[in-house]
């Protein structure tokens, strides 16, 4: 039995989905912990296509229940579009749990996230446009509306009778927008709640009693170590925690539930929306990278947006080791790098201003923009991992596989599981990744 925490390392996109259906297997349970419909992505299996954007595709797996945590921000139109169409793909929705205290995302965080995102002009952050800040604005501002409320009509109403002329206020006077109608929200929202009342449980509950009775439980997260609102590159972050850390806030269990914690890494770095990004590449590395043309194009699944690609930056990684409490590490995308002619990684930053070299983030304000990268150049393997089609370690070439161990030396954490192409047969398990090796943890006394 092993609960593991599953985490992006990056700024998200860092391919979970498919370590995700690798660990999947295993688990009984798993707890997608925060975010909302700003997360995305496409499962190809049995020559069908499934579009996930706040359910965790281990539904697909008959038997595992799959948990929408409290931590999360649910949009009924969204999460009930999700559950009607995989239904009709064919899949059970019978294991789909949403946890009662999970907030709503509403009409007026769509728009005050959409207007909010104009006013900012140059200094927008490049948000996904779903209502994820203004939704977690309102979850601490203890404004916010939970799914118990939204499955409770005479409660949802009594909400909407405080909370819609306050919003309309916003939406008038500040953004000069239409204000909504209690009664078509109260009609329209109503509605969406029952008919997700079916799937609404106590989740930290079930979960409580799923870990005393030994099952196996995957906590998932969306986004990445580098868009959480704490630990990220603030502003440029969203407005949840997608640190391991979140887990148990977004989940509802004790720190003492978590037996290890697995970090998901590209082989090299892509960012989508604003914000500094140290080793951004232009030019043909950039549209190698951007993989064009292929299963693997760097295209964000919820916006069609375009995203920002770079080298592999080892000081931002080795920041989210420690942040996260990494064990090891899942590699993806390794094959992207097969094209190039020079493989660069930034091992250090230089302080333009000062001249100081940083191999670790310091807390300072605006530092990443005032940061030049170090490189280290390694040698190029050109084409090899793909045309091998590498599904053991001993297929990779002997480039990749010295690109593999160097960042583990740098990084100082085993990388257990390789990802060289989009199937599920392109995985290189090096190393049990929930059994395996750990992080080696220095004596401390
Ligand atoms: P929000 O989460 O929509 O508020 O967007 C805040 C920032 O997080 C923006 O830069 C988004 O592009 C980024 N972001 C949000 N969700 C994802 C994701 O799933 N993958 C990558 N970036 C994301």
């Amino acid at each position: 039995m092993a609960n593991v925490v599953l985490v992006g390392s990056q700024w998200g996109d860092e391919g979970k989905a498919k370590v995700v259906d690798l660990l999947s297997k295993n688990a009984d349970y798993i707890v997608r912990y925060q975010g909302g419909s700003n997360a995305g992505h496409t499962v190809n299996t049995g020559g069908k296509k499934y579009k996930f954007h706040l359910i965790p595709s281990g539904i697909l797996n008959e038997g595992t229940i799959c948990m929408v945590g409290n931590g999360t921000v649910i949009d009924p139109k969204v999460i009930l579009r999700e559950i009607n169409e995989l239904q009709d793909q064919g899949i059970d929705m019978s294991n789909l749990q949403i946890s009662a205290s999970a907030h709503v995302t509403m009409p007026y965080h769509l728009l005050i996230d959409a207007a909010q995102e104009e006013a900012r002009g140059s200094k927008k952050i490049g948000t996904t446009c779903r209502g994820i800040g203004p939704t977690y604005a309102d979850k601490s501002a203890r404004s916010g509306l939970r799914m118990c409320e939204l499955t409770d009509s005479s409660a949802l109403l009594d909400k909407l009778k405080t909370l819609i002329p306050e919003k309309n206020i916003i939406l008038d006077r500040l953004y000069g927008l239409e204000p909504l109608n209690i009664d078509e929200v109260f009609r329209e929202y109503a509605e969406y709640g029952k008919q997700l009342a079916p799937y609404v449980f106590d989740t930290a509950a079930i979960v409580w009693e799923a870990n005393k009775q030994r099952k196996n439980i995957l906590f998932e997260g969306a986004q990445g170590t580098l868009l959480d609102l704490d630990h990220g590159t603030y502003p440029y972050v969203t407005s949840s925690n997608p640190v391991a850390g979140g887990a148990c806030i977004g989940s509802g269990v004790g720190p003492n539930f978590i037996d290890r914690v697995i970090g998901i890494a590209k082989a090299y770095t892509t960012r989508v929306g604003e914000g500094p990004f140290p080793t951004e590449v232009q030019g043909s590395s950039a549209k190698i990278l951007r993989a064009e043309g292929t299963a693997w194009e760097e295209i964000g699944t919820t916006t069609g947006r375009a995203r920002r690609v770079g080298w592999f930056d080892a000081v931002l990684m080795r920041y989210a080791v420690r942040i996260n409490g990494m064990d090891c590490l899942a590699l993806t995308k390794l094959d992207v790098l097969d094209d190039l002619e020079e493989i660069l990684v930034c091992n250090a930053y230089k302080d333009i201003r000062t001249g100081e070299v940083y191999k670790d983030l310091p807390a300072k304000s605006n530092f990443l923009k005032y940061v030049e990268p170090i490189y280290e150049k390694l040698a190029p393997w050109k084409d090899e991992t793909k045309s091998v089609g590498a599904t053991e370690i001993g297929q990779l070439s002997a480039g990749a596989l010295s690109y593999v161990r160097y960042l583990e030396s740098i990084l100082e954490i085993p990388i257990t599981i390789v990802s060289v192409g989009p199937s599920r047969e392109q995985t290189i398990v090096l190393e049990d990744p929930i059994h395996g090796p750990k992080r080696v943890l220095e004596t401390a006394i």
